[in-house]
């Protein structure tokens, strides 16, 4: 959502009243690691409009994709036969400990570039696809908030996804989620986040993906981007904000942290940040869980996956993998008794 001038104004005055207690910050100069300080200071120096103009000229994360409608329409139709998610036996059955990987030394002899992800002459950009290519699939969190009240004591609701995002931990089950700088102004849900500490994160089905997309638009302020999507809104107890009814799982959550990246701040651009949270609620439909509600059917979830670019996954297949128990394992193994003897020895 955009916001006008006078909207942001009025929340960097209101920084001083946001939720006490869970923000920390670090506190480093205003420089990237590799800026100069003449350049540092020189864009520093610049007039805050003509930064912001820099930097959105600058800003190429959202990409040109030419006329994608034809491009989508020269491809195979997606397959909603809905078939079930075969499973079938793990890539190397016969592996043996100590192995590596069995292709004879192929993956072991292979180079690398060495990349500074801070060089001075490299576009952020570049880091930008490198990492969402290289870190995938990335599960999609799909973020409902409500602003704080303004001054008119209106609230506005928000629906975004996010990729940088992960479940950290199930005792307490906490999440983290990360918003990326932008020209001007930092996210809404992360304004909404810091405003109102609430939450709800939903997941994504393939059902749901050009809906969930449709919420990255980058609307006016005060457009809704449930209407934008057409999903529905159902009723949480613990927070403010609404799940979404076609989520098959729903996570109402409050923050506990808020780390913003201070010693990353670019002219023109908001400041990059990461949000804890932890949940207060699980909702999920009926017929995709177990009677314990402990199991979500995969069949049921048909969770995505993000890729590079613009590019999604989705799960056909899987496989299993037992995690094993050293007791049990080192006396069937040469490689864990070497290893077992070789600690004996050395206590
Ligand atoms: C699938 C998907 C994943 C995304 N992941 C992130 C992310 O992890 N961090 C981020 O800052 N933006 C991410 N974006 C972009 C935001 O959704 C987009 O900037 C959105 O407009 C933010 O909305 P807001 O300002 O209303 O919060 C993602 C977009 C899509 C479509």
């Amino acid at each position: 959502m955009a916001m006008s001038a006078k909207t942001i104004g009025r929340l960097v005055s209101r920084r001083s009243t946001l939720l006490p207690g869970f923000i920390r910050t670090e506190r480093t100069p205003f420089t990237s690691p590799r800026m100069s300080s003449s350049s540092a200071a020189a864009a520093a120096a610049m007039p805050k409009e003509d930064s912001v103009s820099a930097a959105k000229s600058n800003y190429k994360i959202v990409a040109d994709v030419g006329d994608f409608d034809k491009t989508q329409s020269e491809r195979p139709k997606f397959d909603y036969s809905n078939k079930p998610i075969e499973v079938t036996q793990s890539p190397n059955p016969n592996w043996e400990y100590g192995q590596g990987v069995p292709d004879n030394g192929a993956s072991a002899s292979k180079k690398h570039h060495e990349i500074d992800p801070y060089d001075p002459d490299r576009p952020m950009v570049s880091n930008y696809q490198l990492l969402v290519s290289g870190i995938a699939p990335r599960p999609v969190g799909f973020l409902s908030t409500v602003s704080g009240s303004g001054d008119d004591g209106k609230t506005t609701k928000n629906l975004s996804p996010f990729s940088y995002f992960q479940v950290i931990d199930h005792d307490p089950p906490m999440f983290i989620v990360g918003f990326s700088s932008r020209p001007e102004r930092v996210k809404d849900t992360f304004r909404n986040l810091k405003e109102t500490g609430e939450v709800v994160i939903n997941t994504v089905s393939e059902n749901m993906i050009e809906a969930v997309n449709a919420t990255s638009i980058d609307a006016p302020y005060g457009v809704s981007e449930w209407e934008v999507s057409g999903l529905h809104e159902a009723p949480t107890t613990t927070v403010k904000p609404s799940r979404v009814q076609e989520s098959v799982f729903s996570i109402e959550g409050k923050v506990v942290d808020i780390k913003e990246f201070e010693d990353h701040v670019k002219p023109g651009m908001s400041i990059a940040s990461l949000v804890l949270i932890k949940a207060t609620r699980f909702w999920v439909q009926e017929d995709a869980v177990n009677t314990e509600l402990s199991h979500i059917d995969l069949n049921k979830l048909r969770p995505l996956g993000q890729l590079g670019g613009i590019s999604y996954g989705r799960v056909t297949s899987t496989f299993e993998q037992p995690r094993r128990r050293w007791k049990e394992e080192h006396p069937k193994s040469e490689v864990l008794s070497r290893l077992e003897d070789s600690k004996r020895e050395t206590e």
